[in-house]
C-alpha cells in the first residue's frame, strides 16, 4: 500500500506527510515541482527514511506521472500541489492556470488511465482526494450563513477561479468516468512551515525583524482559521471514510477579522519575545492599500464532516496561534533561509522598496 502525494514540500503538504509518517508505515511518494513555495527542508526529519520517496517534478508531466503510478501502484492520490497565493495570482495569473487547471487536468487523465486498468478490488478501493479551498464560494456578507457544500461557486480572484475550475474537473471525472474522487474545501490554515508571504507568518517574521506590519485596507476582512494539523487530520478521515463523489467543507469555527489576528500575534510576541525598547509590536502596524477584489468574509459550515465522518478540530485558535508563534521563535534558521533573494523580490513587488 502506497500513497502518491502531490505538493508535499509545500506548507500543508509537508505537514501532511510528516503527520502521516508519524502515525503509519504506509509509504508516501511525494511529487513536488519545488517552486518558490516548495521547501525540502520542511521534510529534513525524513532524510534516509525508506517510507518517504521524494520526486522533483511537475504534475503536468504526463510521462513522469504515468511512470510513478506504474512503478509505485498507489492506492490513493492526494492532490495538494497548486499555486496558492491570491496576491501572486493578481500580479501574474498564468502559473495558476497552468498548474491548478492544466496540471490538475493532466494529473486526472494519468490517474484515470492507471485506475481503469487496476484489478476490480483495487479499482473499487482507489481514491483521488482533491485538496481545495473555501475561496471557490466567493465572499459573504456580515450576516450570511457560513459556506455549506451546497453553496454555488462564485470565485472572485484568479487563484480561486483556477481552484474552482479544478474542482469542476474533479467532479466531472467522477460523473463521467466514475473515478472515485473526494474533494475537500478548507478555510485558512496556519501553523509550522507556513511561507511568510501569507498573513500570519508574514506578521510574525516582520514583527521580529522590526519591519512594518502591512494590513490591507481597514483590516476588517474576516477569515476562518484552522490549525494546519487539524486540516491534515480531516484529510486522513476523508480518505478513510469519505464517500466517492462527495465534497466536504473543513473549518475550525474560528472567524476573526484580520486586525484582531495581528493584535493577537503582537500580544504573544510582546509576552514571549518583548521588544528591546519595551514598546509593543502593535506600533509596527501600518495600513496599506487594499487587495484588488478583496473578499470581505469567509466562514465554513463544518457540520457535514462532523456529522458524517465524526471529525472535529483538536485546536482552538488560542492554542494553535500560541504554538505557531512559538514555532517561528524556535526556528530562526528556517525563517532566515526561506527569505531568499526570490522572497525579497516578491516583498519589493508587493509592498514596495521600503519593506524589502
Ligand atoms: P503552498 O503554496 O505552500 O505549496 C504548494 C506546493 O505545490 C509547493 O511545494 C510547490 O512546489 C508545489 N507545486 C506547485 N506547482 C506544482 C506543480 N506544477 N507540480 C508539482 N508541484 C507543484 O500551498 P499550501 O498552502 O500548502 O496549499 C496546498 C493546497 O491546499 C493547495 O491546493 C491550496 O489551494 C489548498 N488550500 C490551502 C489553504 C491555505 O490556507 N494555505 C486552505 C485551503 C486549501
Ligand atoms: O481561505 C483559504 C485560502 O486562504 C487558501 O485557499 C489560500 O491558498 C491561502 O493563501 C489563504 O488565502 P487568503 O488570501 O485568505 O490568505 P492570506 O494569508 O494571503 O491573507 C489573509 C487575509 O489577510 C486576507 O484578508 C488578506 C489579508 N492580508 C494578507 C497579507 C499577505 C493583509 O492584510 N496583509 C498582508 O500582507
Amino acid at each position: 500500500m502506497t500513497l502518491l502525494v502531490t505538493g508535499g514540500a509545500g506548507f500543508i503538504g509537508s505537514n501532511f506527510v510528516l503527520d502521516w509518517l508519524a502515525q503509519s508505515d504506509e509509504p508516501i511518494v511525494n511529487l513536488d515541482k519545488l517552486t518558490y513555495a516548495g521547501n525540502r527542508e520542511n521534510l529534513a526529519s525524513l532524510q534516509g527514511d525508506p517510507r518517504h520517496h521524494f520526486v522533483q517534478g511537475d504534475i503536468g508531466d504526463r510521462a513522469l506521472v504515468d511512470r510513478l503510478l506504474a512503478q509505485h501502484r498507489p492506492r490513493a492520490v492526494l492532490h495538494f500541489a497548486a499555486e496558492s497565493h491570491v496576491d501572486r495570482s493578481i500580479h501574474g495569473p498564468e502559473d495558476f492556470i497552468q498548474t491548478n487547471v492544466v496540471g490538475s487536468f493532466r494529473l486526472l487523465e494519468a490517474v484515470r488511465a492507471y485506475w481503469s486498468a487496476l484489478p476490480d478490488a483495487e479499482r473499487a478501493a482507489f481514491r483521488f482526494l482533491h485538496v481545495s479551498t473555501d475561496e471557490v464560494y466567493g465572499t459573504l456578507g456580515p450576516n450570511d450563513p457560513p459556506f455549506a457544500e451546497t453553496n454555488r461557486y462564485e470565485p472572485n480572484s484568479p487563484y480561486s477561479a483556477s481552484k474552482a475550475a479544478s474542482d469542476h474537473l474533479v467532479r466531472a471525472w467522477h460523473h463521467t468516468y466514475g473515478l472515485p474522487v473526494l474533494t475537500t474545501n478548507c478555510s485558512n490554515n496556519y501553523g509550522p512551515y507556513h511561507f511568510p508571504e501569507k498573513l500570519i507568518p508574514l506578521m510574525i517574521v516582520n514583527a521580529l525583524a522590526g519591519k512594518p506590519l502591512p494590513v490591507y485596507g481597514d483590516g476588517q476582512q474576516v477569515r476562518d482559521w484552522l490549525y494546519v494539523r487539524d486540516h491534515c487530520s480531516a484529510i486522513r478521515r476523508v480518505l478513510e471514510a469519505g464517500q466517492p463523489g462527495q465534497t466536504y467543507n473543513i473549518g475550525g469555527w474560528n472567524e476573526k477579522p484580520n486586525l484582531e489576528i495581528v493584535h493577537t500575534i503582537c500580544a504573544l510576541l510582546d509576552e514571549l519575545r518583548p521588544r528591546v525598547d519595551g514598546r509593543s509590536y502593535r506600533e509596527q502596524i501600518t495600513h496599506v492599500p487594499d487587495r484588488p477584489g478583496h473578499d470581505r468574509r469567509y466562514a465554513i459550515d463544518a457540520r457535514k464532516i462532523e456529522r458524517e465522518l465524526g471529525w472535529k478540530p483538536a485546536e482552538t485558535f488560542e492554542t494553535g496561534i500560541r504554538k505557531t508563534v512559538q514555532w517561528y521563535l524556535d526556528h530562526p534558521d528556517w525563517v532566515q533561509r526561506v527569505q531568499s533573494g526570490a522572497y525579497r523580490e516578491w516583498v519589493h513587488k508587493q509592498y514596495g522598496a521600503a519593506a524589502a
